[in-house]
This record gives C-alpha cells, sequence and structure tokens, in this order.
C-alpha cells in the first residue's frame, strides 16, 4: 500500500480448470478463469492488472462494497430517532445521495485474510463513525471455490451499536472471457415479477412496479441488447438497466438471476437468500477506465448480479429493514454456479 502496508492475494483453484483470485484491497474478486464449451479458458471479470489499478477503482470492479450498497437519498437516514449524515458521494441527474457506502468504503479498505481449506476468508473491522455509519462494524467475506465450479460469496457482520447494513459484491461480468465485446449479447433471466422504478436521482421512488409487458421483464432468457434502448422512462432515467429487481418470494437460498453466452456457451446462475438484485448493465462504462491486459472498458461490456436488500431502505418503511442491532448476525450469501452448454 502507498503507506507501506502489505497486501496480499490468494488464488483458489479446482479441478475443473477454474480459478478464483482475490485480494485483501477491498476483498475483490481479481479474476474468475473458467473454460468455454470447447475448453478456452478465459478471465470472465472487469478489473485491472496491478495493485495501483485496483488503488484507482472508483467504479467498484469486483469489489465488496459496503456498509450500504447502492444509494441512500440525501446521504441521510434516522434510527431510534437519532438522523446520521453520509458522505453524498453520487449525483445522478445532478442530485447528490450516498453510493457503496461512501468516499472511503469497503472496496477502499485493507482487509485481512486467512486461508481455510478452499476458501479465503477476509476480516474488516469498521470503527463507529466510519463514513458517518454508527457502531463498531466487525465484518468478514468468504469466498470458496467448490468442485462444483460454484463461486462463492458469503458476507456476515455484526455490531456493537444500532446501524445500518447492505453488504453487496459487485464484479462485472462478461462471459464472452474478451472485455472489448458487449454483454448486450448475452440472455439475461431474473427470477422478479417486480422491479423499483427509481427518480431522476436514482432512488426508488416506493413502488413496485410490474415487470410484464415491459422491457424491464426477464422471466424468461431475453437478450440484453434487445430492449436496453427501448422508449421506455425507467431505462431512460438510468440510461439503460440499473435498477433493483424484487425477486419472487421464498425462504433461504433461491436462483436470482442467470446469464448465458450462447457464443462460448458459458452460463451463469446466482443464487441468494437476499430479497432482490440489481442488474446494474455497465452503462456508466465510458472507455476512461484502462484495464486487465490493456484494454479500455467501453459502454456495457460487463454486467453485475448484486444481489442485495433494497437501497434506500433505511429511509422506505414499506422495504425490507436494514438495520443491524448488537446481538444480531447480518447474514448475506450468494452462489455464483458456472455450466456450459453444447451447441444448439
Ligand atoms: C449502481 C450504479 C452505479 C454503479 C457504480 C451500481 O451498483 O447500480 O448506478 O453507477 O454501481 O459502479
Amino acid at each position: 500500500m502507498p503507506d507501506g502496508r502489505e497486501v496480499n492475494r490468494f488464488t483458489l483453484r479446482n479441478a475443473h480448470g477454474m480459478t478464483a483470485t482475490v485480494c485483501e484491497f477491498g476483498a475483490v474478486l481479481v479474476s474468475l478463469e473458467m473454460p468455454d464449451r470447447h475448453g478456452q479458458v478465459a478471465d470472465l471479470t472487469l478489473g485491472y492488472d496491478s495493485l495501483e489499478g485496483w488503488l484507482g477503482n472508483t467504479s467498484y470492479l469486483g469489489a465488496t462494497v459496503g456498509r450500504f450498497g447502492n444509494r441512500i437519498r440525501d446521504g441521510k437516514f434516522s434510527l431510534d430517532g437519532n438522523t446520521y449524515q453520509l458522505a453524498t458521494n453520487n449525483t445522478p441527474g445532478g442530485i447528490p445521495c450516498h453510493l457503496h457506502g461512501g468516499v472511503k468504503g469497503f472496496d477502499r479498505v485493507l482487509w485481512k485474510g486467512e486461508v481455510r481449506d478452499n476458501s479465503v476468508i477476509f476480516r474488516y473491522l469498521s470503527p463507529d463513525g466510519e463514513e458517518g455509519y454508527p457502531g463498531n462494524l466487525d465484518v468478514t467475506v468468504t469466498y470458496t471455490l467448490t468442485e462444483e465450479n460454484e463461486l462463492l460469496w458469503e458476507a456476515k457482520a455484526v455490531t456493537d451499536a444500532p446501524t445500518i447494513v447492505n453488504l453487496v459484491h459487485h464484479t462485472y461480468w462478461n462471459l464472452s472471457g474478451d472485455p472489448r465485446q458487449s454483454i448486450n449479447d448475452h440472455f439475461l433471466q431474473i427470477n422478479a415479477d417486480h422491479f423499483l422504478p427509481t427518480d431522476a436521482g436514482l432512488i426508488p421512488t416506493g413502488e413496485r412496479a410490474v415487470v410484464a409487458g415491459t422491457p424491464m421483464d426477464f422471466t424468461t432468457p431475453r437478450l440484453i441488447g434487445e430492449r436496453v434502448n427501448a422508449d421506455f422512462e425507467a431505462l431512460h432515467l438510468a440510461g439503460g438497466y440499473d435498477h433493483c429487481w424484487v425477486l419472487r418470494a421464498g425462504d433461504g437460498m433461491r436462483l436470482a438471476a442467470s446469464l448465458f453466452h450462447p457464443p462460448t456457451g458459458r452460463k451463469m446462475e446466482v443464487f441468494t437468500d437476499q430479497p432482490a438484485v440489481q442488474c446494474y448493465g455497465g452503462n456508466f462504462l465510458d472507455g476512461s477506465i484502462l484495464g486487465k491486459n490493456g484494454h479500455s472498458y467501453a459502454h456495457r461490456t460487463g454486467l453485475c448480479l448484486e444481489t442485495e436488500n433494497f437501497p434506500d431502505a433505511p429511509n422506505q418503511p414499506s422495504f425490507p429493514s436494514a438495520t443491524l442491532r448488537p446481538g444480531e448476525v447480518y447474514q448475506h450469501k450468494m452462489i455464483h454456479r458456472f455450466t456450459t452448454e453444447p451447441t444448439v
């Protein structure tokens, strides 16, 4: 690190040609390599070649985002009669809000990593008042690569004072393995009948809108590019897909979304225990990031599938609670399951 602290990275491998590399800075997923249907191995994630690159990662590539993933209106919330002001580090439509944990969120801190079997466990102690959040928060994030070709990301947190938590994993996926290609030719399916419309500041209005009959309907697999430029208010406001889909109700782990790239046959299914998934189609990528192998990341060359609680939940009583109290354990599990499909 610039201040001399050591940074470690770890590579997990399985017997099927998959590798996952993770790093203590930001608890990021540095890369995920996987064969296509012909055995051709490629890295399916956007990122950087060196720590210097990751230190300048302002687009949350591969990151563990916290304490609160996505946006909080005006960067303000109240809890037990106290009002807290967080950093307003994002201004969609010229309207300031809090995004992804603030100026120095969990994506920009140094975690401590430890190897256990086929897992790496990262730990970070976030002090009371960090980025304006109350309570000392003790956070662990565990990455596991299984012999079933699954990458697990599991987050846990405990606090010593009432606070809010919504930890999110923010990898940008491109199943082609070539980040110069758009994700518009990927098929996406989302297990959701409703999405959360936003205002111009990309904060949910509180409405749960029906997806049926709109370009937000991914209840069956659809090409991302097919309707991304449709004349539809939600797409205009966000510049494409960048919304929270409310997952069909259910208990425990369930399918949130699946992504399929026909030319390579690669498929990724995302399972979660969370109530929602943010699908962000890389609309803000504009070629200015110089990523791995000297490639710059152009518009819509990565898709984030961020399982989560609803954005702005602390300010919206009709949304699931994001409050964590002493004695409780915040838990969030996501499984990325990789397969290949034969040529059809
Ligand atoms: C959000 C986008 C935001 C992006 C930043 C996503 O999770 O939904 O609105 O611009 O993160 O990289």
